[in-house]
């Protein structure tokens, strides 16, 4: 590999196998992180995109139990499904794990070892509640109650959903089995292992002061919660389905799924390296002063990817720390909080049901919670995907190529001399390829795909005011305007195709097919700066180009929101559901 490149590794936050994810869970770490690694690959970068599914831990656990299914069946079931539905929206993983793997179990007891063996590690007693009933310890999700804070009698052990504080099982009010919904429930006294996250406060803090390229909201979590305080946290459970604890007298625990889920990330790199035939290549990317290791998740995931990830880390020596952690704000749908209680969301497969995947891609980029919450309204999505997809990029293409086939025989015409509309035009072009580059490098994506798709309008005025169909039938000179102009936006077409490929990548192939260029992911980024045509380049044949886009109609969209609406359960978390 050349050493001059510039090298990444983007990671994404691995969704739970306990379902179908909603679109939510899109929005806030998949989707933003492959439209990253797609850019990164049109800049020439040696950059891998690594993600997985997250399998253990009682959030997987306790669905399994009520689907009356095994729970290593259920993770399969999971993993396969959600394998195929993110293949489908163009999620280009170079590769996509389990945490379940042998590899993750070995390399997380080997960090564990590691942490252990430099002293971050104590054992301590600890009152755990336990069904007489079951005969079983009943950790985080296996205990259910009414929350001390806010009274919601839904509250898990280990946090309350409503309130969001973060609790402890023995101070539930009213706590009740989640296995047999009995209340036998008896605090035992058991050993645990506790990493002391209060011993790295210090070197915590120097690093993340220095992660200026943060954004403010990660940065500023962290640091606040390291000046409160850091505390020892526990990372081992009273469980079965996990990872086995390689200590004497823990064969009946396993370590807590936040301890192994982010060491998922090197096990499935470590994977990767090995379906390319060299194992040690992992370190290419996890050991090495510079590569870039950029992390995307939703605002929730923020504690263990700012602190406790990286404490793990520093603690271990294993591997190197993110440079990047890029965090994802929450999505609203129609002005409700997402909720699978409540039934109020939408599924990732059954999105694809109802429009094709780059236009969802393409609106929930739009709306990236960047800055902060967004909301998720159909009715938006129907106007975006029919003023921008099909009317500024959708049409520009057609009436283009068109054009190239109704007057210069399919093949790109040779301009004339360029006047000063044309190079305006061009530099017009050029600074929105830059622009769109920057931002980004900024982090900042909503942002680039709005200065890509600038690129759209600008061509369209461009053609407009052009007016090659009166050219073409004013003489000689005319026809050689109408071909510069046709020259012009053709380019522009191939431009906005490729700064438009990390966002609808296979409407962006299908506009480098029309143009007969191949695959675009062997193009480069900076090819959209340049006139890459030649006159006299023959495009697809008439019949082969096809409208890029169909609009959305209203009827179709209330159709969506009917289905939507019909099985919003009654608020679950306690309130009335507000009308939408
Ligand atoms: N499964 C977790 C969630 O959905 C995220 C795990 S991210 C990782 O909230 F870092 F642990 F991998
Ligand atoms: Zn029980």
């Amino acid at each position: 590999m050349p050493e001059d490149k510039p090298v990444y590794l983007v990671l994404s936050a691995l969704p739970y196998a306990n379902g179908v994810k909603h679109i939510g869970n899109l929005v806030g770490s998949l989707l933003p992180a492959d439209v990253y690694a797609r850019f990164l690959r049109l800049q020439g970068a040696d950059v891998i995109y690594v993600c997985g599914t997250d399998e253990h831990g009682t959030t997987i656990e306790v669905a399994a139990l009520k689907a009356g299914v095994p729970v290593q069946a259920f993770a399969d079931k999971y993993h396969a499904k959600q394998k195929e539905i993110y293949g489908k929206w163009g999620l280009s993983f170079d590769y996509f794990g389990r945490t379940s793997s042998g590899e993750n179990h070995a390399t997380t007891q080997e960090i564990f070892k590691a942490i252990y063996d430099k002293g971050y590690v104590i054992e301590k007693e600890m009152q755990t509640p336990y069904c007489l009933f079951d005969k079983r310890f009943l950790p985080d999700r296996y205990i259910e109650g009414t929350c001390p804070h806010c009274g919601f009698e839904g509250a898990r052990g280990d946090q309350c959903e409503k309130c969001g504080k973060v609790l402890d099982p023995i101070d539930l009010k009213k706590p009740h089995c989640n296995v047999c919904g009995k209340s036998e429930i008896e605090f035992r006294k058991t050993k645990h292992l506790f990493l002391q996250l209060q011993k790295l406060s210090g070197q915590l803090k120097t690093w993340i002061t220095e992660q200026e390229q943060w954004p403010q909201n990660a940065r500023n979590f962290a640091l606040q919660w390291i000046a409160q305080g850091l505390h020892e946290r526990c990372i081992t459970r009273d469980l079965s389905w996990g990872v086995k604890v390689p200590m004497p007298g823990y064969e009946d625990k396993v370590f807590y799924v936040w301890f192994d889920a982010p060491i998922g990330y090197v096990s499935f790199t470590k994977e990767w390296a090995r379906t390319k035939g060299d194992s040690a290549l992992w370190e290419h990317y996890w050991k090495n002063r510079d590569c870039k290791i950029v992390n995307v998740l939703g605002k929730d995931n923020l504690a263990f990817h700012t602190v406790i990830w990286p404490s793990m880390l520093m603690a271990s020596g294993y591997a190197d720390l993110p440079s990047q952690v890029k965090s994802l704000e929450f999505l609203n749908l129609e002005g409700k909080k997402f909720s699978t209680s409540r039934n109020w969301g939408i599924n990732s497969d059954e999105a694809l049901e109802w429009f094709p995947a780059d236009y969802w891609r393409y609106y929930l980029c739009s709306i990236l919670p960047e800055q902060g919450d967004a909301d998720f309204s159909l009715h938006e999505l129907m106007q975006k995907s029919n003023k921008d997809l099909a009317d500024a990029v959708g049409n520009l293409v057609h009436r283009c190529l068109s054009f190239t086939h109704m007057n210069f025989e399919g093949k790109v015409p040779a301009p004339g001399e360029l006047q000063p509309a044309d190079n305006d035009f061009w530099r017009a072009v050029k600074k929105q390829v830059a622009s769109s580059e920057e931002s980004f490098y900024a982090y900042r994506w909503q942002e680039a795909l709005r200065e890509a798709m600038q690129i759209a309008h600008e061509s369209n005025k461009y053609f407009n005011d052009g007016e090659p169909w009166k050219k073409v039938k004013e003489g000689e000179e005319g026809k050689r305007k109408a071909a510069t102009t046709v020259f012009m936006t053709l380019q522009a077409v191939r431009s906005l195709a490729v700064v438009l490929q990390p966002f609808i990548p296979s409407s962006s192939q299908k506009i480098f097919d029309y143009l007969k260029l191949g695959s675009i992911e062997g193009s480069s980024w900076n090819s959209a700066a340049e006139q890459k045509l030649p006159a006299g380049h023959e495009i697809a044949p008439m019949a082969e180009i096809k409208p890029l886009f169909t609009k959305v109609d209203p009827a179709q969209l209330a159709k969506v929101k009917a289905i939507l609406e019909a099985r919003l359960k009654p608020d679950a978390l306690g309130k009335p559901p507000a009308k939408a």
